[in-house]
């Protein structure tokens, strides 16, 4: 029997932080099921972290499942300092929940991207859409499923749909990020990066120009080629998450990163692979515990 560093007795336990239980949570806690190995499912909105005399839950690594950033971001920092590793951690959570972060960081580590500015009132987004040329792809920093996504034709439209968010958001509304538009051939590319590896690609090909599988599109496998799996961990890296799913567009001059999620759904891309994808999760949960054990001399039994 080991002890554990935050006091609990027995083998590896994880800590899984939810909103709620989507089907991959479902599928990871039946993985886990299958492994005997014990999760205690932290639900963010039932968290009560104790601030002035830490209450850390007794658990050897924590792997963010959360739909909520704010209470998701918030845990994440308080698990960190009281010393439990967290996949991904809350930096690199913070630069994945925010399209601004994400696309400067990329660009920073030079990782090719789409050509991408923000603004912060109409006249400032209409001169960069101009820069940008039309059409041109507005979008929420925080947004996910390819919810209020737009593409506007004209500077007309872009007037309208900027001005209607301007009246009727709230002030995050007013934060735009604008992004030129590539005309893709009916898919993109969603990768799942594990560590320093990819792990399966798969297409998302739809009739729309929006290729989220939560909008429907249709997942089917992608050869993971050299090209591929360069820009994807070096997309990963640059936000500095350990797993992640990398959006890809191929365009004209090769391909591009979209973005990087860091709570990464892989219901679409596990139909297009034979491995067991919340297995592989699991294993890299168990190894950033080890990992962090072993940091201060500790073992741990799984
Ligand atoms: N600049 C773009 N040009 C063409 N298609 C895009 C562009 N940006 C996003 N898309 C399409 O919209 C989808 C959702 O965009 P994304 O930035 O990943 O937002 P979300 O976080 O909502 O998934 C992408 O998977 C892609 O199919
Ligand atoms: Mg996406």
């Amino acid at each position: 029997m080991t002890i554990g560093s935050n006091g609990h007795t027995g083998g590896f336990r994880l800590g899984l932080l939810v909103s709620h239980l989507r089907d991959e949570e479902k599928m990871i806690l039946a993985a886990a099921q299958e492994r005997c190995i014990p999760v205690d499912v932290l639900q963010d909105r039932r968290l009560a972290l104790d601030l002035t005399s830490p209450n850390p839950p007794a658990v050897d690594v924590v792997l963010d499942r959360c739909i909520a950033h704010t209470r998701g971001g918030y845990a994440l920092r308080a698990f960190e300092r009281w010393g439990i590793p967290t996949i991904n951690s809350s930096r690199a959570a913070a630069i994945c929940d925010d399209k601004v972060e994400m696309t400067a960081a990329l660009a920073a580590a030079g990782v090719p991207t789409l050509k991408t500015s923000v603004a912060f009132s109409v006249p400032g987004a209409l001169d960069v859409a101009e820069q940008l040329g039309y059409p041109v792809v507005l979008k929420p920093v925080g947004g996910s499923w390819g919810r209020l996504l737009a593409k506007a034709n004209s500077r007309a439209s872009l007037q309208t749909i900027l001005e209607q968010k301007q009246q009727l958001g709230t002030h995050h509304h007013s934060v735009f990020y604008l992004q030129e538009y590539i005309d893709k051939p009916g898919r993109d590319i969603r990768v799942l990066v594990v560590g320093d590896e990819v792990i399966a690609a798969s297409y998302r090909s739809a009739g729309h120009w929006i290729t989220n599988v939560a909008r429907g599109a249709t997942s089917t496998r992608c050869e993971i080629t050299p090209d591929i799996a360069e820009i994807a961990v070096d997309a990963v890296r640059a936000v500095g998450a350990t797993l992640a799913g990398v959006d890809l567009v191929e365009t004209p001059d090769g391909l591009k990163v979209i973005e990087v999620n860091g709570g990464v759904e892989f219901k679409g891309l596990r139909t297009t692979t034979e491995l067991s994808l919340p297995d592989v999760i699991l294993d890299h949960a168990i190894s950033a515990a080890v990992l962090s054990r072993w940091d201060v001399g500790e073992a741990i039994s799984v």
